[in-house]
């Protein structure tokens, strides 16, 4: 039983695709004796995977990576490493700034979790690896996935992205576009289901790109098959490449969730070409359009950025026009941020801190007031609600999920997590549903 008993600290940032990364590490690491622990004070080993898609992204690992550096001093055998996408950006950068960082492994050697680890125990040095961008993960290691919570869970179908959104790090950081073989992503959602999760959510920077020897929409309906996968999500989708096929698929699926989120990132064909979006707002209204009509009750969400550069009062009184239009469920709002080796970084006309705050509260206002009147609309009604478990500050109140992905707070009657009940809604908020009894 040689070195059981080590404890991991597992803290990560960023999107999806990093906690799926991040579950995948965790499985490597108890393979040789790691076992996740909450208390920073009792790891042997803590690992941070990070995220660089904005600066306030960075800057809060840097400040993480900073008060770890007297906890290092108290305890020398602690090992400190970081991966993901800064890691992969700064690669060695970060040992000058942190010289009590054992390593630095970059979102290509993510399969190599447990020899490094195993190295710096053996013989204690700095290990920094940034190569080989663009592999894969090891097949093998979505075997030993821990994977958290206990309902609801990701499978990643592909890695990295080809689209080269002029503001966006991504590509950079995660390599070109290549995809998962469909017999290892249906063998991951069998063992997931048989491990007692309910939902499964499709993961890639852009899905509709899938391309491992069948369409996406062939993918999800694959999925949709499998026994025991009661709901089945999939993000991201760029809405330059949403098929009339998946829309018809969505339509026809069984579990699959009436819920697409397409991020259009603004709403004005100048910022948008400057973007290398590829769509003008005429086509995305088209696309939502279309997804309509074919899908009653489809629930739809965005993410945009304000403060791209060249946006003036006029691009922005476009983008606001446009979002009442489309009316989202919700979207993600972004104050832009630069990021250095990106095309945007070096265009002209960036905008200046205040003007962009100023935009993002107007963007927001005008968002929650359309998000809160959809929301409205379903009081009264009774709605599928996946049981996610009791909130965290009352367990009488339970939490749980709509199809359309609106957050539901219930009272909690015999129900248990994993459970599909109805639950008629009481009350509506800008974020959230209050289900009666
Ligand atoms: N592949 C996905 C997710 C990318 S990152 C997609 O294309 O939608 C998630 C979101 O972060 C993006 O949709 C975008 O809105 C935002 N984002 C990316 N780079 C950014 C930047 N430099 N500044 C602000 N927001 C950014
Ligand atoms: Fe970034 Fe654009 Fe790729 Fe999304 S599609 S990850 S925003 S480059
Ligand atoms: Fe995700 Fe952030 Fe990397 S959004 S892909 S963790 S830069």
């Amino acid at each position: 039983m040689r070195g059981m008993n080590k404890k991991l600290k597992l803290i990560t940032y960023g999107c999806q695709m990093n906690v799926a990364d991040s579950e995948r590490m965790a499985g490597l690491l108890a393979q040789i004796g790691y076992t996740l622990t909450d208390d920073t004070d009792a790891a042997d080993l803590i690992l941070i995977n990070t995220c660089c898609v904005r600066a306030t992204a960075e800057d809060k690992v840097f400040g993480q990576i900073g008060r770890f550096k007297a906890l290092k001093l108290q305890k020398p055998n602690l090992i400190l490493g970081i991966a993901g996408c800064m890691a992969q950006k700064e690669g060695a950068n970060l040992l000058k700034r942190a010289p009590h960082l054992d390593f630095v492994l970059g979102t290509g050697q993510s399969s190599e979790v447990a020899r490094v680890v195993q190295s710096i125990e053996r013989e204690r040095r700095h290990v920094v690896d940034t190569s080989n961008v663009d592999s894969q993960p090891n097949p093998q290691d979505a075997t030993s996935r821990c994977r958290g919570g206990n309902v609801s869970t990701f499978v990643p179908i592909m890695y990295g992205c080809n689209n080269f959104c002029t503001y966006c790090i991504v590509p950079y950081v995660r390599g070109r576009e290549r995809s998962r073989q469909p017999d290892e992503i249906f063998a991951e959602v069998k063992q997931a289901v048989a491990e007692g999760f309910k939902e499964i959510t499709l993961l890639g920077q852009n899905v509709n790109s899938y391309s491992g020897g069948m369409s996406f929409a062939e993918l999800l309906s694959g999925v949709d098959k499998i026994a025991g996968v009661e709901r089945l999500r999939f993000m991201t989708s760029h809405p330059k490449d949403l098929s009339d096929a998946l829309i018809a698929t969505i339509a026809e699926g069984v579990h699959i969730c009436e819920h697409i989120h397409l991020p259009v990132q603004y709403g004005s064909d100048k910022i948008l070409k400057r973007m290398n979006r590829v769509y003008t707002v005429a086509d995305y209204l088209r696309l939502v359009e279309k997804i309509r009509a074919a899908i009653p009750n489809v629930s739809l969400t965005t993410d945009l950025i304000v403060g791209f550069p060249g946006e003036t009062d006029e691009d922005f009184a476009e983008t606001l026009n446009f979002i009442r239009a489309v009316e989202f469920d919700a979207a993600f709002t972004f104050i832009y941020s630069k990021r250095s080796g990106t095309p945007a970084a070096t265009f002209p006309a960036q905008i200046d801190d205040a003007t962009k705050h100023r935009r993002l509260e107007e963007l927001m206002a005008v968002q929650n007031s359309i998000s809160l009147a959809k929301n409205r609309a379903l009081e009264g009604a009774t709605v599928e609600v996946l049981v996610e478990g009791a909130s965290k500050t009352d367990e009488t109140i339970y939490t749980g999920r709509t199809r359309s992905n609106k957050l539901v707070l219930f009272t909690h009657g015999d129900e248990r997590a994993g459970d599909l009940i109805n639950v008629k809604i009481a009350q509506a908020q800008t974020w959230l549903l209050k289900g009666g009894a």
